[in-house]
């Protein structure tokens, strides 16, 4: 049975980095591992083989005999397109839709959408039974819990109003309430013509039987024991009523809280005092004597500053009731390579949490 690990946190937490160091950390420690990733930085696409958009697993290059591991980029697009295929009732009404402008229009910005689609994409990882763990990145998200309530919300689009007031038989396309609705949807979808939102109706609400289903399995998939949840925090600002926030739901909806992983801890340093010369040729004796006092209190700045994270991470650990931390430390400019990702693997699961 596939494992599924997701790590979840506010924007720019470092999701997408951790993403990448748990996979390199799971294909170490033997296991066939898949990385979803969601818009990586440049450096880490290319650290992951992926300089051109995939929507398909590829292979990362691991030193020694690790177990495969591949990472995909998620191509939200490409994503809708085959479910699209997938769920339509003939390859003609797929590729009507297709072309349907109302549906390039909602593929892209419909609320929820990167999140459906990262979650529509690991359903396909999974059902392909080729992984034994894989790893999703989630989306910059304004509130953690967007992410996995999103097959929810796509199965709720499907009922709702606007698609109702078109599909039920009996109406006509200019009533009140459908009028409403087409202005609604114009201003979504801008140009588009109302033939074409009509008829875009049509063939959606046909693949809508297989689309709800799949809506419901990725709602259960997500809520099973094979599911795993990390929280990435800022150790420098971990946001403690976010945190507790997201524990609550994830309680409530009987997610499984698998503990946090606490970024950019500063690094240990070495207190010990530098020795400065007094005076340095060349440069004027007030300018270097202010460099030399900012430079000999560095090293202090830096104990304070990490002593300051671990305190932080310690509050939050035993706010949210003692669950297990992993501390990862700060590296300069982030990691670049896959050498720096399996750096960072050193202090991820499956390596036991930090003590705190
Ligand atoms: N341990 C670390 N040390 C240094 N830099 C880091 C570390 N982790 C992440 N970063 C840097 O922080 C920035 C944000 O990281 P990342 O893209 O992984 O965050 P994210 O949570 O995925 O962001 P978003 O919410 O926008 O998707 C990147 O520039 C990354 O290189
Ligand atoms: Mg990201």
């Amino acid at each position: 049975m596939t494992e599924i690990v997701v790590c979840c946190g506010v924007g720019g937490t470092g999701k997408t980095t951790t993403s990448a160091a748990l996979g390199v950390a799971s294909a170490l420690s033997g296991r066939r591992t898949a990385v979803l990733t969601i818009d990586p930085a440049r450096r880490l696409a290319d650290a992951l083989g992926l300089d051109a958009l995939g929507n398909e697993p590829r292979p990362v290059a691991l030193p020694g005999n690790a177990a495969p591991l591949h990472a995909l980029m998620l191509d939200r697009k490409g994503t809708w397109d085959a479910v699209i295929r997938k769920f339509s009732a003939s390859e003609e009404e797929a590729e009507r839709l297709l072309a349907n402008r109302y549906y390039r229009a909602v593929s892209t910005r419909l609320t929820g959408s990167h999140e459906y689609m990262a979650i529509e994409k690991l359903y396909e990882l999974v059902e392909s039974d080729e992984w034994d763990r894989v790893i999703v990145d989630t989306p910059p998200a304004r509130h953690v819990l967007d992410f996995f309530q999103a097959p929810d919300r796509v199965g709720r689009l499907l009922d709702q109003s606007v698609l109702g007031v078109f599909t039920q038989p009996g109406r006509g396309l200019f009533g009140g309430a459908t009028r409403r609705a087409v202005e609604l949807v114009e201003r979504v979808a801008g140009e588009a013509v109302m033939g074409e939102i009509a008829d875009f109706f049509r063939l959606f609400s046909g693949l809508s039987p297989g689309f709800r289903a799949r809506a419901a399995a990725t709602a259960k998939l997500l809520r099973s024991q094979q599911t795993l949840y990390y929280l990435v925090v800022n150790a420098s600002s971990p946001g403690r009523n976010d945190v507790l926030g997201f524990l609550q739901t994830l309680k409530q909806e009987q997610m499984q809280f698998a503990g946090f992983l606490i970024n950019r801890v500063a690094a240990r340093t070495d207190a010990s005092p530098v020795m400065l010369p007094e005076e340095v040729d060349g440069m004027p004796l007030e300018q270097w004597t202010a460099w030399r006092r900012a430079l000999s209190e560095l090293p202090g700045h830096r104990q304070a500053r990490r002593a300051q994270h671990i305190n932080q991470a310690r509050e939050l650990v035993s706010a949210a009731g003692g669950s297990p931390a992993w501390l990862i430390p700060e590296v300069e400019d982030g990691p670049r390579d896959v050498e720096g990702l399996a750096r960072l693997a050193r202090h991820l699961p499956p390596c036991p949490p930090t003590t705190l």
